[in-house]
């Protein structure tokens, strides 16, 4: 597991939720959703607070993450569309840590086939930062080989991110037992530790 990226979302009914699995297994990182205080889950109640939620640009109170968000390189953000605009659960976090974020990778999903990339750029707005890989995927391609391109067109955009913030390599210790990060070199003109 990589400790220096941290996946978030928020999803109602699930879709988000798959996307997020297959980007957690597929990068190795630490993830949590985003558990807002008062429920969107009700069928009909539910949706119609959600699309209140996005007319009105809500910001709901959101249960605490238990993540220090400012210690990771990369944070990886991703929900639903919900009437032309992000779930506002995912709005609230947004802005809630414009000031802490490093580097943010975005993904989206939606029913239909079109408003994504604009969501996209509300995102950034309310991030305070542009995304290094960003990724809209529709529902009907939440399957199969669509759902893997998508996946790999988004991996592919994170590639120098990735390879910038690769964990420390295990290497066994002169008695044999494994330790982690490899040889430690101390820098003479930095002084910074390095690790090789
Ligand atoms: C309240 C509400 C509003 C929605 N508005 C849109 C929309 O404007 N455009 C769209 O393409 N899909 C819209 N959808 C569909 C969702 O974006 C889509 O089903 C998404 O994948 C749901 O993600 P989830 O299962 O993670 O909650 C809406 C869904 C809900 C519940």
């Amino acid at each position: 597991m990589n400790p220096k990226i941290l996946l978030i979302y928020y999803s109602r009914s699930g879709n988000t939720r798959a996307l997020a699995g297959k980007l957690i297994e597929k990068i190795g990182c630490d993830w949590v959703e985003l558990r807002p205080e008062a429920s969107f889950h009700r069928r009909v109640t539910g949706y119609l607070k959600a699309i209140g939620h996005s007319l009105l640009k809500r910001t709901p109170k959101l249960q605490n993450t238990g993540k220090k968000i400012a210690s990771y390189e990369l944070v990886i953000i991703g929900g639903p569309l919900w009437a032309g605009r992000i779930a506002s659960p995912v709005r609230t976090f947004l802005r809630e840590n414009r000031n802490e974020f490093k580097k943010v990778a975005f993904f989206v999903t939606q029913g239909g086939t079109s408003g994504g990339e604009r969501v996209l750029r509300q995102m950034e707005l309310d991030a305070g930062t542009s995304p290094v890989a960003s990724l809209v995927v529709s529902e009907r391609n939440l399957k199969g080989q669509p759902l893997k391109n998508a996946v790999q067109g988004f991996l592919d955009q994170l590639k120098d991110t990735l390879l910038k913030l690769k964990p420390p390599a295990i290497e066994p210790s002169k008695g044999g037992k494994p330790v982690a990060g490899g040889a430690k070199k101390i820098t003479a003109s930095s002084g910074h530790e390095t690790r090789t």
